[in-house]
């Protein structure tokens, strides 16, 4: 079979992998973690800062995850013992597991969005949207709709890399871009969105010097960029030699940075031409589940039209980021076990179908889940990834970086790599300091209720 072995499955072309490598990227992180980061740190201050992560540490640990996924043909356990040696295949291990864990609550939120998006086309927009959002996020339904949603993200992994995620997001991506775009010219025309804007994008440079925006700003960054976890690496390790790497590293980082930044043109808007700030800061995802359907609904039927292309865009995005969490982890059983594509990904939507039972009962458990897998373990990632990287296999990774890149780009690679080695450890260290210590207080928090 062509699942196992010697011939692997492979992206069938540039675009292909650039639009999946974003799909990957661009999801529930832009449009709810970021602008709900970005008016916790001060709007402007917070989009200054995450801008300057996504360059500074997004990019080199992009192309790590490249350079070792693309020399190592294989999901990141085996990646990783190829190109660095046998012990680094427990980071592989690690990005695996860490992958299950997000997939299965962001599968959760997830299904809200899918709800949501059906009740805008459907019926509309409930008048208390705080009530009902309390009602739907956790139980039956919750359960429900992120069982629906895997399903969906099983059926495409299952048929294959060409066959399934390129196809797939050589469509949607596209799609996602023109609604987002298309909301943003629309925002323009709302009476107060000026306010909006200004709180967006003027800096307040208190918060500019304040550590913990930036602590927030880079694991955001981490976030919404897909690394630590092995996600871009096991998409570069279908590609061949010709990729131009340090270019598509670049070029879905700024995809990135630019669907968030879009997407808070967006919602700042909307916020404040109702007078919703407040909502906002009240739990994570109040701005997009109970603040912004609650402007919607007090526009009537031009807020259910763009209401629901807010919340298809969402699913899209969510679709697009969660095959590349199930990937990571069917990638890593085909390779490590030898099984066909079929059973590996099957299993693998099974046991993140299963843990995902846990966060859609409980709220609670979701935002536990966030914090150790979505935080904590995704900085750990990534500062092992840049350390293996930048400066257990320096040599491999400059000869392989290089490799398929244009003269400009390749000469970027040595630059890029130096940043690896000695910018981005150090401050990925300070980050995962931090957020070690914030993850303890919120599991102590937990348990003693
Ligand atoms: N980047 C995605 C988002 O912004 C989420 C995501 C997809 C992810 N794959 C990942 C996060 C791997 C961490 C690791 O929504």
């Amino acid at each position: 079979m062509a699942t196992t072995g010697a011939s692997r499955d492979a992206f069938g072309t540039r675009a292909g992998f650039i639009l999946a490598a974003a799909g990957s990227a661009v999801g529930l992180g832009n449009m709810w973690r970021f602008s709900y980061q970005a008016s916790e740190g001060g709007g402007a201050a917070f989009v200054l800062l995450y801008i300057g992560m996504t360059i500074i540490l997004g990019i080199p640990l992009m192309l790590a995850e490249f350079g070792i996924g693309r020399r190592g043909q294989s999901a990141p356990v085996g990646a990783l013992r190829r190109v660095v040696g046998p012990h680094s295949a427990l980071v592989g291990w690690l990005g695996a597991v860490g992958s299950l864990l997000i997939l299965s609550y962001y599968s959760v939120i997830a299904g809200w969005t899918v709800r949501y998006a059906l009740e805008a086309l459907f019926v509309g927009f409930p008048g208390d949207t705080g009530a009902h959002f309390g009602a739907v996020s956790a139980g039956g339904s919750a359960a429900a709709f992120h069982v629906g949603f895997m399903v969906a993200t099983l059926l495409i992994v299952m048929a294959g890399i060409k066959g399934g995620i390129e196809r797939v997001s050589l469509v949607l991506m596209p799609a996602l871009f023109f609604i987002v775009a298309g909301l943003a010219v629309w925002a323009v025309t709302l009476d107060g969105a000026g306010e909006g804007y200004s709180v967006y994008l003027k800096p307040d440079v208190g918060d500019l010097m304040n550590p913990s925006v930036w602590r927030a700003a880079a694991a955001q960054a981490f976030f919404s960029l897909s690394l630590g976890m092995g996600a871009m690496m096991t998409f570069a390790s279908y590609l061949d030699r010709q990729a131009n790497l340090p270019q598509s590293a670049t070029i879905v980082a700024y995809t990135d940075f630019g669907v968030a930044f879009v997407a808070g043109l967006v919602v700042f808007p909307v916020i404040f031409s109702f007078g919703l700030q407040g909502a906002v800061g009240a739990s994570t995802v109040g701005a997009l589940f109970i603040a912004l359907p609650s402007a919607f609904d007090a526009m009537g039927a031009i807020g259910r039209v763009v209401g629901t292309a807010f919340f298809v865009a969402l699913v899209v995005g969510a679709l697009t980021s969660a095959i590349s969490m199930l990937e990571v982890v069917t990638a890593s059983f085909i390779d490590e076990f030898k099984v066909p594509r079929r059973t590996a990904a099957t299993a693998a939507a099974i046991l993140a179908t299963l843990l995902g039972l846990l966060p859609a009962l409980d709220t609670d458990v979701l935002g536990l889940m966030d914090k150790i897998a979505g935080e904590f373990l995704l900085v750990l990632g990534a500062l092992l990834l840049a350390i293996l990287g930048g400066w257990l296999v320096r040599k491999q990774m400059l000869e392989e970086l290089a490799a398929g890149a244009s003269p400009w780009w390749a000469a970027q690679v040595p630059r890029i790599l130096a940043v690896l080695r000695f910018v981005v450890p150090p401050i990925v260290a300070a980050v995962l300091f931090f957020s070690a210590r914030e993850t303890v207080t919120t599991v102590v928090d937990f348990f003693r209720g």
